[in-house]
């Protein structure tokens, strides 16, 4: 019988090359987002594509759909990966854009745990996989908000593995550079590394059968990233200033 995947954030970018690959190799995907026309644009490429119009912040309706999936179901596969990125602005901090990121990017994915992991395939080594992003290795320029989302959501992989350590759920924590999506094509600073989205979903796809724990890519940018946040505090501080002129 084909393995089963659940992918939220679907209808664009990441979510939906993810969500392509996936049903090119036979799995059945559920392929979430809240833009019906997009999803049903995927659905008819692929035959083992259902289209699942939802809004990942939205607990109520998360709720009703689990419950009136038939007995039995099951996934072997669910990738968090629905998010959103907004920059802010110090002198004018924006409180509805620190609300409408951590809506979707903490919130929708606490929201989709609490209901999607009942329906993992327990005994089957399923993978839970949370979307995180490098952004939060660094203190970037106006990223108080979006890095401060993708923090947390890494904090609540992290812990929720060791509170899942007794079963055989892999928890998969995922902290991609830049990716060519929607999302970045709206920057307009230069993008290291930039990686197609194809190959990132490869990635993602090779990760999780392998049953990795965390996937960075690109390794290049993670590595960068990682050595410089070894630096001492203040010249840490000293450079990310300078990066913001
Ligand atoms: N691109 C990058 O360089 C990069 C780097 C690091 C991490 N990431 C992360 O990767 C994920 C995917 O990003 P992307 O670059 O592919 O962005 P994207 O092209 O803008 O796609 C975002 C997806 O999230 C969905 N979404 C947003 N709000 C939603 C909601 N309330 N309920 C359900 N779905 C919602 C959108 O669908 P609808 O609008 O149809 O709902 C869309 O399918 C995000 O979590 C992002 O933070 C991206």
């Amino acid at each position: 019988m084909a393995k089963t995947c659940l992918i939220t954030g679907a209808s664009s970018g990441l979510g939906k090359a993810t969500a392509s690959l996936y049903a090119s190799k036979g799995w059945q995907v559920y392929a979430v987002a809240r833009s019906a026309d997009k999803l049903a644009e995927l659905a008819a490429k692929h035959d083992n594509v259902k289209p699942v119009s939802l809004d990942v912040t939205d607990s109520v309706a998360l709720a009703s759909w689990a419950t009136a999936l038939p007995d039995g179901q099951t996934f072997d596969v669910v990738i968090l990966n629905a998010g959103t990125c907004e920059y802010v602005d110090v002198a004018d901090l924006d409180l509805a854009a620190f609300e409408r990121t951590f809506a979707v990017n903490v919130q929708g994915v606490v929201c989709c745990t609490r209901y999607l992991l009942p329906l993992l395939n327990k005994g089957q080594r399923p993978t839970l996989a949370i979307v995180s992003s490098m952004s939060h290795f660094f203190p970037f320029t106006r990223a108080e908000a979006y890095g401060a989302s993708k923090a947390a959501v890494a904090y609540f992989a992290d812990s929720l593995r060791v509170d899942l350590a007794d079963t055989d759920i892999n928890v998969c924590l995922i902290e991609p550079g830049f990716i060519d999506t929607p999302l970045t094509r709206q920057n307009d600073f230069d993008m290291p590394f930039l990686m197609d989205v194809t190959v990132a979903a490869n990635r993602i796809l090779d990760g999780i059968s392998a049953g990795k724990s965390r996937l960075r890519f690109p390794r290049r940018l993670s590595f960068i990233l990682k050595t410089l946040s070894l630096l001492p505090y203040g010249l840490r501080n000293k450079l990310a200033s300078k990066m913001r002129q």
